[in-house]
């Protein structure tokens, strides 16, 4: 059994109201609406953010209530519309090995159901009575996601990215939600303000190093992974593995700027993607040579050492421990 298996395993009952309440919370009366959840749910994936919700809820106050179901269930339904909204705005094919619901239905369901998840986790939070500190968190955790790509678009037109734009970036499309996610669950549990503020840094780490992994794991070939390789270089995304390889390249070196700059986003002739090709292959071959990848991961070690630090004001529990393992099944070999 793997680590999230089992730690699911020892959160069964909440893990159970929280699957009936995304399921009935999403009941629709447009058929075509019901027809792509049925597809979402048995496309879904790890759900971490509502697990990281129930586990540290333990770890900071041992109590589980309604209202931590709700931030839990809420912060699946944001991720999900995030996600959808995200294929529309990347043009992708494909997620998780499924085709993605903008190819299958259209880029304007994508958004529409995407729009349906958000809302139904702004109603339940409200339904269940959740505090004001805990809506004033999502709906900042909401502005960051939109801001966080936007600033993303910025940067792909620029090609400029320092890390401090990266880290920026990252923080506000990934380490937000996973900061709300734990943060909001901590404070329906009851956590004290000492807990409450360890469990928010140990997510905002935690979150960062999740999206740092996806983009190391952009650049391993595709015989590894399964999933395409150099998408992120394809979107001009210039990622960590990128700016760590940029960092220890010889002044005299290529520009890599100005390679990135000649990739054609979204290219729609077969000339433009045999030219990106070209270019991507570039890319990967110079984050290789310098190490990208081997510094990239050394960041992802520091990060998720951080995020185990910041539970040092817990007491220990099997919770607390469970966040560690969860923090260490990020780690990249
Ligand atoms: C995946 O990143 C995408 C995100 C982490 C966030 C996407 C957020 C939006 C599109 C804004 C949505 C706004 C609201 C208010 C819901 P990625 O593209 O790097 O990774 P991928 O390989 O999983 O696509
Ligand atoms: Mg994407």
């Amino acid at each position: 059994m793997d680590n999230i298996s089992e730690i699911k395993k020892n959160i069964a009952e909440p893990w159970s109201h929280f699957e009936q309440l995304l399921s009935s919370t999403l009941e629709s009366r447009s058929v075509l609406l019901n027809r792509i959840n049925a597809y979402l749910f048995d496309t879904s994936g790890k759900q971490i953010r509502p697990l990281l919700a129930f586990v540290s809820a333990m770890a900071g106050s041992g109590v589980i209530n309604e209202k931590t179901v709700a931030c839990a269930t809420a912060s699946e339904l944001i991720h999900t519309a995030s996600l959808l909204h995200d294929d529309v705005v990347d043009n992708s094919e494909q997620r998780r090995g499924n085709k993605t619901v903008c190819k299958l239905f259209s880029p304007g369901a994508s958004i529409l159901i995407g729009d349906f998840w958000l809302t139904r986790a702004l109603s339940l939070l409200l339904e269940r009575q959740c505090p004001n500190e805990v809506l004033r968190c999502y709906a900042g955790t909401l502005e960051e996601l939109a801001e966080g790509e936007m600033m993303q678009m910025d940067s792909a037109d620029s090609l400029t990215t320092t890390e401090e734009d990266y880290f920026n970036i990252i923080q506000r499309k990934t380490g937000s939600l996973f900061v709300a996610s734990v943060r909001c669950a901590a404070i329906v549990s009851g956590a004290s303000p000492q807990i409450i503020q360890a469990l928010t840094e140990y997510a905002h780490h935690l979150g960062i190093s999740f999206q740092v992994r996806d983009d190391i794991i952009d650049y391993y070939p595709s015989s590894q992974t399964g999933k395409d390789s150099g998408c992120d270089i394809e979107e001009r995304k210039i990622t960590m593995p990128l700016l760590c390889a940029m960092g220890s390249a010889p002044s005299q070196e290529e520009d890599i700027r100005n390679i990135m700059s000649r990739i054609v986003p979204f290219p729609t002739n077969a000339e433009d993607e045999r030219q990106n090709k070209i270019l991507i292959e570039r890319v990967q071959n110079f984050v290789y040579k310098y190490n990208g990848l081997e510094l990239a991961k050394e960041r992802l070690r520091e990060i998720l050492y951080a995020a185990k630090a910041a539970l040092a004001p817990l007491c220990d529990s099997y919770y607390k421990e469970a966040l560690f393992r969860i923090a260490d099944s990020l780690l990249l070999a």
